[in-house]
């Protein structure tokens, strides 16, 4: 069963730029991980103003060994370096209960 966990990123709007560029440039460490599956930036458009980081995996230990890892170290080095472009962030895990996606 697939695991997902998703990173609800608070962004002034005047940041929204700097985010999506630091994504643009982004390490891509993570796609390189054991047991990783898919990755997306997900911008938001009506109802609520967070940004989603959406991640899933081939299992929960496959994602908590990547948070312990250098790699994510290594994908959150420009965050590190030149400060946050989010003011807040929480993480949503879920497991996959049922999927499909079109070919
Ligand atoms: C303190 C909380 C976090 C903040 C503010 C944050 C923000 C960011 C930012 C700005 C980047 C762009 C790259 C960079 O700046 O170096 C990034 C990369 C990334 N973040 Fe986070 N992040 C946080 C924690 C997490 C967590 C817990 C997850 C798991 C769902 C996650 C998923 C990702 C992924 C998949 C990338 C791309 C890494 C790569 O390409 O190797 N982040 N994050």
């Amino acid at each position: 069963m697939s695991f997902v966990a998703i990173n609800v990123l608070t962004v002034p709007a005047a940041m929204r730029d700097t985010l999506e560029q630091r994504f643009a440039n982004r390490a891509g460490e993570v796609d390189k991980m054991d047991g990783f599956e898919a990755f997306e930036l997900l911008r938001p458009v009506e109802g609520q103003d967070a940004y989603l980081v959406y991640t899933r995996w081939d299992s929960q230990a496959s994602f908590q060994a990547w948070l312990s890892s250098q790699a994510f170290g290594q994908g959150h080095a420009q965050a590190s370096a030149d400060g946050p472009a989010a003011t807040g962030s929480s993480v949503w895990t879920f497991e996959v209960a049922q999927s499909k996606t079109r070919a």
